[in-house]
């Protein structure tokens, strides 16, 4: 990025997160900043004079899908002014320099721990500078960033970032870097600003985030629940939920609170990645089938009706049928009520990327097929066995019929109930029936009246 073609300042933006929950977040931490930069926002990206591109590295197709956005936006830019390209998260810092090698109409390149340097960066761009940030500084970003500005009922607000856990398929510890957690009293700050500016329920994100560890304001040390007790006695804060876990860090703390914070619901995304010990192992993930699952049952003790959820990865080097039905076999041991399932995908610098007996693609769809017809069928049990039971359910949207709404229930589904409720009330409902994807629900007052 030495002498180039420099394009004007832009007026407008659009950001584009793929990936994790953490890169939604940045992403709408960097429209605030951009926004406070005097920019607007724009509604899409062929309406915008700056694009942003956050990107996630998880997968080889996910990589790959960045180059073809870029495309797309070169083309449909024809005719009129190309928008100046950002490239920001993980493929950001995976790859640097080498993006705008590859793909010349990127104008910044900015990693997940510098984003708060963008309009800088987009200065340096307009000016015809190198605008490269993909720097892991010491001071956190989240000290340069502007304030929450208002948003819908519910938010997500990063308290840990990074992995220190290296399993072996795994891009995150490089493009994240190590465990950090921000510190408590930002924490809480911040969400007083969301709730303040409408928010009603606040997910805690981090890569780890039940590895978040830190200080309250007498010096007292704490984990995950003592953050989450404290942010329990919020004004205005109606539920809390947190994501995404690692087994090793589910401390007895966290699984008590499960018990006793009522606004902490019942999910939980605790991913095991696979039921065979040896591919466990092969995969560095430091636990066992039996020690995952004395996990869930001392959830279950404490909260029964929790909903469990994961993540799973078929086809790693060297599963065997056998390992793949130990797979299956702890779907149905934990009777997860939904999860999310890949086909084992080589990440180039990882270790099992070089690993011996890499599994055939057309195995891996096979699997990846049987796998996620098993996921389905428990999915829509577990939503069936609700039908008749009376619940809160948190409104988020409208729905496609005049007088409908759409919101959570505690268990994450999405309801359909037909109220006057506005959005972000919470109005009690009885479920009333269920499909794969979402229930409806009948008001508990509607009903009385009838
Ligand atoms: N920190 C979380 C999740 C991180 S990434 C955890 O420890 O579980 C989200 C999911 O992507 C992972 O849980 C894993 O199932 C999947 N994943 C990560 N790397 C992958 C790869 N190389 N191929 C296929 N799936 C992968
Ligand atoms: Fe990746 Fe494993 Fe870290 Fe999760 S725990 S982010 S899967 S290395
Ligand atoms: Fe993807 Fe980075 Fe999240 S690789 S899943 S965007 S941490």
């Amino acid at each position: 990025m030495g002498a180039r073609m420099s394009k004007p300042a832009p007026k407008s933006f659009h950001v584009k997160s793929f990936g994790c929950q953490m890169n939604v977040y940045d992403g709408a931490r960097m429209a605030e900043l951009l926004e406070a930069d005097g920019l607007t926002m724009a509604a899409s990206a062929d309406e915008a004079d700056l694009v942003v591109l956050n990107t996630c590295h998880i997968r080889e197709k996910a990589a790959e899908k960045v180059y073809s956005d870029i495309g797309r936006i070169v083309k449909q830019s024809r005719g009129r002014q190309q928008p100046m390209i950002a490239v920001a998260g993980c493929v950001a810092q995976a790859e640097g320099g080498e993006i705008p090698r590859r793909a010349p109409a990127v104008d910044i390149v900015v990693g997940p721990q510098a984003y708060h340097n963008l309009p800088a960066l987009v200065a340096d761009a307009a000016a015809g500078r190198k605008a490269l940030d993909t720097d892991m500084p010491a001071i956190s970003k989240f000290e340069s960033l502007p304030k929450r500005r208002k948003q819908g009922p519910t938010a997500f607000l990063t308290v840990q970032e990074g992995c220190d856990k290296f399993c072996t398929y795994c891009v995150v510890p490089y493009t994240r870097g190590a465990e950090v957690s921000r510190p408590w009293g930002a924490i809480v700050d911040e969400a007083k600003a969301l709730i303040d500016a409408g928010a009603r329920e606040i997910t805690l994100l981090g890569q780890n985030v039940n590895a978040w560890a830190g200080d309250d304001d007498a010096g007292r040390r704490h984990g995950l629940d003592g953050l989450i007790r404290a942010l329990d006695g919020l004004p205005g804060l109606a539920r809390i939920r947190y994501m995404t876990s690692h087994p090793n860090d589910m401390t007895e703390g966290l699984i008590a609170a499960h018990g006793d914070v009522e606004t902490l619901m019942p999910f939980l995304h605790l991913p095991v990645q696979s039921g065979s010990d040896r591919i466990l192992k092969a995969m560095n993930r430091s636990h066992t089938r039996d020690s995952y699952l004395a996990i869930i049952d001392r959830v279950r003790a404490v909260r029964p009706d929790i909903a469990l959820s994961g993540d799973f990865i078929v086809g790693f080097p060297g599963e065997t049928d056998a390992d793949f039905e130990a797979t299956l076999d702890i779907v149905r041991a934990v009777k997860h009520a939904q999860a999310f399932s890949f086909k084992y995908s080589p990440r180039a610098g990882t270790p099992a990327a070089t690993m011996a007996d890499q599994v055939a693609p057309e195995l891996m769809d096979e699997r990846l097929q049987r796998l996620q017809a098993l996921i389905n069928e428990q999915q829509q049990a577990f939503n069936a066995a609700l039908v008749g039971r009376r619940t809160e359910i948190l409104i988020e949207r409208n729905g496609k019929k005049a007088g409908q709404r759409i919101g959570k229930s505690p268990w994450l589904q999405s309801v359909v109930v037909e109220t006057a409720a506005a959005i972000g009330e919470l109005v009690t409902a009885e479920i009333v029936s269920a499909g794969p994807n979402s229930l409806n629900g009948v008001l508990a007052e509607q009903q009385v009246a009838a």
